[in-house]
């Protein structure tokens, strides 16, 4: 479906297109909805002849093996100067093997991220391009009438070299990941700790939705919160439905769905490349693991009767609760998006992207997942000063997260004191008192490296590299 609605969509933007799949269907449904005549067929053959050389190709299929067996069948039907785009959620380092592979056949490929999920597609994607600009120049027109547009600029740019394109796209997931978990915490904080029910919290959210934590994740959550339980099924229709769980309305769809949430591996690559990277990234960890521990229903339900049920009612007003949550949830949102930024700006040093971050907070302005206001704030923030080592000093970052840090504070404290675990939320605001501290107890694991390993520290009063005659202090 995304590469159907990608293919209307370059048509309405005034493209010529032909589309190929392998099933009947999603051909013959291509051709009915197109608006003018296309060249829909299973045939790679009648697809290729179709088209006008040099030759642009978007490939959408699921991430992986699939991508490697349409390039083994494209490549020896290609021309050279023909242009593969593989607009899929690839691995960035499948896509550098790829376009290697690619560039010795003297052909053009990119990674190019989608966001924006299949009705995005249709409307108006945010997309990630990356790879040899030269080639670009001849999509670019087209990908431009494709994709979102805020403020009259497209949500779509020539990002950097090589695989950049697919790099932005796993980042733009990682972050993805680190604010729904934000947002899921907060549901949690004001439904287990202050007892709200779902209208009052989708009206939160909503109300959120009207001020400075502006984004597509707080819109959606606000529906979600909202959306009543329309089908209802008797538990004899299907064997072993128990109902909602105790305790909840029964009113609300989200009350029936488990809680387990699955993932495709986007955010894990985050995290693994953010570690071989040596870029802290926490709240986009915690965020991958809190959907590990997530997958364990069983072994939590069984430890839930053994170990105990931790969460409670948090203490005080649940509407000071709500208060800390709208100001903590501000900052924690920043610190995602800048652990986020801060990787890519790792990344585009390490592997030579040459990525502008500006360009990166324009794209992601509109039509894709973690579209918000602040990624304005954050482009402002990021052509007063492209070097800015973190958007969290940024001149027009830095006020509002001294404003909001204790109510951050306030909201990690209240979800300890009831038992609701917090990974997101308490990671960001160690990340924020951490990146903060002029001191940090590293000081004492150098020395107990120093200690066991002889691996030696660095004094703060004299240049050099020291090693200590360690002494047992005998207690
Ligand atoms: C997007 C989404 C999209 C998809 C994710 C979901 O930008 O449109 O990120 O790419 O929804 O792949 O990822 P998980 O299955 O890992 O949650």
């Amino acid at each position: 479906m995304m590469g159907r609605n990608l293919a209307l969509n370059a048509l309405d933007a005034g493209a010529d297109v032909s589309g190929t799949d392998l099933g009947d269907d999603a051909v013959s449904g291509f051709e009915q909805e197109a608006s003018r005549d296309v060249v829909a067929t299973t045939d790679l053959d009648t697809f290729l002849e179709s088209l006008p050389t040099p030759r642009n190709i978007l490939v959408m299929v699921p991430a992986g093996k699939a991508v490697d067996s349409v390039l083994e069948g494209l490549a020896p039907k290609l021309s050279e100067g023909d242009l593969v785009i593989d607009g899929g959620n690839s691995f960035y380092q499948d896509t550098q093997r790829r376009q290697s592979m690619m560039d010795e056949k003297g052909l053009h490929f990119f990674g190019m991220g989608v966001s924006g999920g299949e009705e995005g597609a249709r409307t108006g994607p945010s997309m990630m391009p990356g790879g040899p600009k030269e080639p670009y120049s001849r999509v670019a027109p087209v990908l431009e009438g494709m994709a979102a547009s805020v403020d009259g600029e497209p949500c779509v740019a020539h990002l950097g070299e090589g695989a950049s394109g697919h790099y932005v796209k796993m980042v733009h997931n990682g972050i993805e990941y680190g604010l729904m978990q934000l947002l899921a915490e907060s549901y949690d904080l004001m439904k287990r700790g202050g007892g709200l029910g779902n209208d009052r919290m989708g009206d939160v959210f909503g109300e959120w939705n009207q001020g400075a934590l502006r984004s597509y994740l707080v819109e959606i959550t606000a529906d979600i919160l909202h959306q009543p339980e329309t089908v209802t099924v008797a538990p004899d229709e299907m064997p072993g439905h128990q109902g909602p769980p105790e305790g909840m309305t029964g009113q609300y769809l989200l009350d029936f769905i488990k809680d387990t949430a699955k993932q495709k591996g986007t955010g894990k690559w985050t995290s693994q490349d953010a570690m071989d990277l040596g870029v802290p990234t926490p709240t986009i960890d915690a965020a991958v693991t809190a959907r590990y521990v997530s997958a364990l229903k069983d072994e939590r339900v069984a430890a839930s009767s053994q170990l105990g049920k931790p969460a409670g009612r948090a203490p005080g007003d649940p509407g000071d609760l709500v208060e800390a949550l709208g100001g903590g949830m501000l900052v924690a949102f920043l610190a995602t998006y800048a652990q986020g930024f801060a990787l890519l700006k790792r990344a585009s040093d390490a592997y030579e992207f040459g990525l502008d971050p500006e360009t990166v907070a324009r794209v992601w302005r509109g039509g894709c997942i973690i579209r918000a206001d602040l990624l304005e704030t954050f482009r402002e923030a990021f052509r007063s000063d492209p070097d800015v080592p973190n958007l969290l000093v940024a001149p027009e970052i830095a006020p509002t997260v001294i404003q909001n840090c204790e109510p951050l504070r306030d909201a990690v404290r209240l979800g300890v004191q009831a038992g609701i675990p917090t990974p997101a939320l308490a990671t960001a605001l160690a990340y924020l008192d951490a990146y903060r501290s002029e001191w940090l107890p590293a000081n004492l694991v150098a020395a107990q490296r120093d200690y066991f390993g002889a691996h030696t520290f660095q004094r703060t009063d004299k240049d050099g590299t020291f090693h200590a005659q360690w002494m047992p202090a005998g207690i």
